[in-house]
């Protein structure tokens, strides 16, 4: 993919598109099917960079598996893996290295994860703490930043209050409880999405949830399944905000996850005006799957704020991107997390749309960022940043002039094809 694109003006969005599989469950499947009994069958394989980090890391860790195109088999290891003879490489992913490090920490022997240049700036500490506290031993760089040397074994249940919302903190521990004795508790400050709850059960775990509580059973076997992956909610939020740009534009998305954890960005962009309307909706393995159809409308703007922000946390940087042409602005409240995503979302937003000539206020856990402006196409720099890179194309679409995205190639750790299928829904 070019390191570069330019991203002209559009006039109106309009056609149908299916979305590649959901990130965040295409890692979970994988790590499961990897420590389960048989044959995992994934159909629509997340095609990010990230989740064929996590695919290379099972690799080294003696998983076999298969893949032609988008359909992945696992041929599933039991619950004891192999040691890795070299360092795993969790690339850019932390759901890789987070959730991997609660499997890991059940294995009889010492492993050791590592990333690139963003992942090695990213909080670990949030993880080593839970998993430590079940018998496991975790070092780290300074700042409990990675690369994470851990030494696993006989794991004991915990009952964890996660001092972060963190979905992949979360799951960590859960998956870390499938090697413990007895009942592993974790209780989250507010909720997020339960997708690790959901593959875990799909697998035959014993998992209960309440509230903001989830427990899980320890020393479950755990057997296969066939699956097909629902579409990206995070990554249609780029197109669904796109429509919501133009008052004439049409859009359906086919086979799109809408777990009710993950899928408020579509009653947000409802009241602000887009019109939405969800048909087949159907259940699979717990995850809501349907089509949406949308269709451009006003733009009124919105307050995002607890607890929405942990629920929108992916889609906050294109939220952002249109924020200048909704009527009332967006204000964006409690997103401190984003500080320590793949880069500084909040800086890296603020940044950019300055540079395309918006008024934006950067606060320490957030934006706010007035409507009713006119951008103008500038250079942008992804800051290696997946979602900062597709967010201003958005944004591009209704600047006066061209925009030049560097770092544009960023895209592929969620979604290789995003710039393809933009120009092909995209009318100028
Ligand atoms: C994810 C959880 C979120 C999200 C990330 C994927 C997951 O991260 O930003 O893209 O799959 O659990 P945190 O757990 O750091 O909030």
């Amino acid at each position: 993919m070019a390191k570069e694109i330019i991203v002209r003006p559009a006039r109106n969005l309009s056609g149908s598109i299916r979305l590649p599989g959901d990130k965040s469950i295409s890692h979970r499947y994988a790590m499961l099917g990897a420590i389960a009994d048989g044959t995992t069958t994934l159909e629509n394989f997340s095609t990010g960079a990230d989740c064929a980090s996590t695919l290379g890391c099972l690799k080294a860790l003696g998983v076999t598996w298969e893949r032609k195109a988008n359909r992945v088999l696992i041929h599933g290891h039991g619950p004891k893996l192999q040691p890795p003879s070299a360092p795993l490489d969790c690339g850019n992913s932390g759901s890789t290295m987070r959730m991997l490090s609660g499997i890991l920490a059940g294995q009889q022997f010492a492993s050791a994860l590592a990333g690139d240049e963003s992942l090695s700036r990213r909080p670990m500490a949030r993880v080593i703490a839970p998993l430590e506290m079940m018998g496991a031993r975790i070092s780290a760089a300074d700042g409990a930043k990675p690369p994470l040397r851990i030494s696993g074994g006989r794991l004991r249940a915990i009952d964890y209050k996660l001092p972060v919302a963190s979905a992949q903190v979360k799951t960590a521990v859960l998956f870390a409880g499938l090697f413990a004795s007895g009942e592993t508790r974790v209780e989250e400050p507010v909720r997020t999405r339960d997708h690790g709850e959901l593959a875990l059960r799909a697998f035959g775990a014993e998992v209960k949830q309440k509230g903001n509580e989830v427990r899980i059973m320890g020393s479950h076997k755990l057997h296969a399944i066939e699956a097909t992956v629902p579409g990206d909610l995070s990554s249609a939020a780029f197109f669904l905000c796109a429509a919501a740009l133009f008052p004439g534009s049409q859009l359906i998305l086919s086979h799109l996850g809408m777990n009710p954890t993950r899928s408020f960005l579509l009653d947000l962009l409802a009241g602000m005006g887009l019109r939405i309307s969800v048909t087949q909706l159907e259940e699979t393995h717990g995850e809501l799957v349907g089509t949406v159809q949308a269709n451009g409308g006003e733009l009124r703007g919105a307050t995002i704020q607890n607890p929405q922000t942990a629920t929108l946390i992916d889609e906050i940087p294109v939220l952002a991107a249109i924020a200048p042409y909704t009527t009332d602005g967006i204000e964006i409240r409690d997103a401190r997390e984003l500080r320590v995503k793949e880069s500084d979302r909040i800086a890296a937003m603020a940044t950019n749309l300055q540079t395309m000539g918006a008024v934006v206020e950067e606060r320490e856990d957030g934006l706010k960022i007035l409507g009713g402006q006119t951008l103008r196409g500038a250079e942008i720099d992804s800051q290696g940043d997946h979602r900062i890179a597709m967010a201003f194309a958005i944004a591009a679409l209704r600047a006066e002039g061209e925009t030049l995205i560097r770092g544009a190639d960023a895209a592929v750790i969620s979604y290789p094809g995003f710039f393809e299928v933009l120009d092909s829904v995209v009318e100028r």
